[in-house]
């Protein structure tokens, strides 16, 4: 028997609803193909594919990153700006592809626009400098009389862009990126970066380059990084992509303890270096680029076949538990950015003729629609397993939340076991279920299902109705499924 005890006084805090983000870079058919396809059936009068669009909004990303990635490690963003048929075709050096810069920050705002989203844009801190950095905030976000700003005019845009989000880099840490920088070259060049782009634009919010090579010097980079720049950064970006490379579903379910140590790792690193640097300003965690992604790797040997990785059930699980780490995290992580949004290791798949929801999808829209507004601490134990290097991992992923003016909490479920439904009791202190009560639940008849063009509804969404009254409710988690329970409270 399993238990899940829900306390309403038990709060982490308020969620920052940023953590359902997504990201967009100039790779594959991420852009041209996927969001943006003119002469495609689907293409609205911008060129951009309104059946994607319409699969975007049911995520209800409130954020979304551009234009990279390692991407823009080498990219020039007046390039992509202007009369289209000016435009210069460049090489892609990061992904060995032709870039036709027909698609540009202009049209990144105006889909974010059409979307609701708010623009995130990386500047490059690979082979750009720190005047390209800073001439496209004010490009952006500009709004005196100078060149920069007349030129945004020209091109169309009277109103600035009010960008709010400006990452300085990409995985600088990485050897594969083009201006790859040790801890002491990142953190003079993010210093330098932060204060011009900053002079430029107050009202910005700076995220940093902070690890994307988890066996690396991260420790020393934070540090170095805090101590020069503590008082210019207000998000440290964390990368990671995580696989079931080796077949080994138990194992893939662990995932949970890994995305534990790092989060609860880094939120004490900026803990201790803001303590002692005396930092004031808050900093927090954006998890800025996050997914399972190992399938169409091209270090496994594969083509590089544009990313366009096929996912199934056990990847939805996966999904749905960083969900859950990032509200039992949300005191810390204030943004999290699935990579990515379209074709390319993404939850919506397209082909000219439509478009397919792929596994991941479902756990993101759910998680999305009915997240409230608060976290609540809450309290699992019962069933365990073992998978390696960790032992004793609770079968159940549990996440949940209150919200306020509702007065109705949402609770996750992961069920990591392949073949048992789990009895569960899950009780409410000091409140009592008053119901009717909304359960999903998303699943599919075996933990390799995918959903493809032939078969697109493997792995679905089903809803019920049910009524729920008193303090406990006894509930059966199917195998390898993610349950949401939603329920006003008295
Ligand atoms: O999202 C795909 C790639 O993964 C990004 O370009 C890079 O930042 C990361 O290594």
């Amino acid at each position: 028997m399993n238990h899940i005890q829900i306390d309403l006084n038990r709060t982490l805090g308020p969620i920052n609803r940023d953590i359902f983000g997504g990201f967009a870079e100039h790779l594959g058919r991420c852009i041209y193909g996927g969001i943006y396809e003119p002469g495609s059936p689907f293409a609205d009068e911008h060129g951009f594919r309104t059946d994607v669009l319409d699969a975007l909004r049911r995520l209800r990303m409130p954020v979304i990153r551009y234009p990279g990635g390692n991407f823009v490690s080498g990219y020039r963003w007046r390039d992509g700006v202007g009369p289209r048929e000016e435009r210069p075709a460049r090489t892609d050096l990061a992904w060995g592809a032709l870039e036709t810069n027909h698609f540009g920050t202009n049209e990144f705002i105006t889909f974010c626009r059409k979307l609701g989203t708010e623009p995130y844009i990386a500047v490059n801190c690979g082979d750009g400098d720190m005047r390209e950095a800073r001439d496209w905030v004010e490009y952006c976000n500009g709004t005196k009389n100078t060149a920069l700003v007349n030129l945004r005019r020209e091109h169309g845009y009277e109103e600035p862009h009010r960008v709010k989000y400006w990452g300085i880099g990409n995985e600088v840490d990485g050897p594969w990126q083009i201006g790859f920088k040790t801890p002491e070259e990142y953190a003079r060049a993010l210093t330098e970066f932060g204060k011009a782009m900053r002079w430029v634009d107050p009202s910005i919010k700076l995220l940093a380059s902070a690890v994307s090579l988890w066996d690396g010097d991260f420790v020393e980079r934070a540090q170095l990084i805090l101590e020069q720049a503590g008082d210019q950064i207000d998000y440290m970006a964390l990368h990671w992509y995580v696989d079931n490379h080796a077949n080994d579903f138990a194992r893939f379910m662990t995932v949970s303890e890994l995305i534990e140590e790092r989060l609860a790792a880094y939120e004490g690193l900026i803990r201790a270096l803001r303590l002692d640097n005396a930092i004031k300003r808050p900093i927090h965690i954006a998890v800025d680029e996050w997914n399972v992604w190992y399938r169409t790797h091209p270090v496994f040997g594969n083509d590089l076949n544009n990313l366009e990785e096929i996912y199934n059930l056990e990847d939805a699980l996966v999904v749905a538990m960083h969900l859950n780490a990032f509200i039992r995290h949300a005191r810390s992580v204030q943004m999290a950015n699935i990579a990515q949004i379209v074709n390319v290791i993404a939850p919506i798949f397209t082909r000219p003729d439509g478009l397919v929801l792929q596994t991941i999808f479902y756990p993101f829209e759910l998680y999305s629609r009915t997240c409230g507004q608060i976290a609540l601490d809450v309290a699992w134990r019962g069933d365990t397993f073992s998978a390696g290097d960790y032992t004793g991992v609770r079968t159940l992923d549990v996440s949940a939340t209150y919200d306020e003016q509702r007065r109705q909490i949402a609770l996750y479920v992961v069920n990591r076991s392949e073949t048992d439904a789990l009895e569960t009791t899950v009780s409410l202190l000091d409140a009592r279920f008053a119901g009717p009560a909304r359960l999903s639940v998303i699943n599919g008849p075996d933990i390799k299902a995918e959903n493809t063009f032939a078969a697109p509804d493997q792995v679905t969404l089903r809803e019920q109705e049910i009524a729920l009254d008193g303090h406990t409710w006894t509930a059966v988690f199917e195998p390898h499924s993610v349950t949401a329970l939603v329920c006003p409270v008295a």
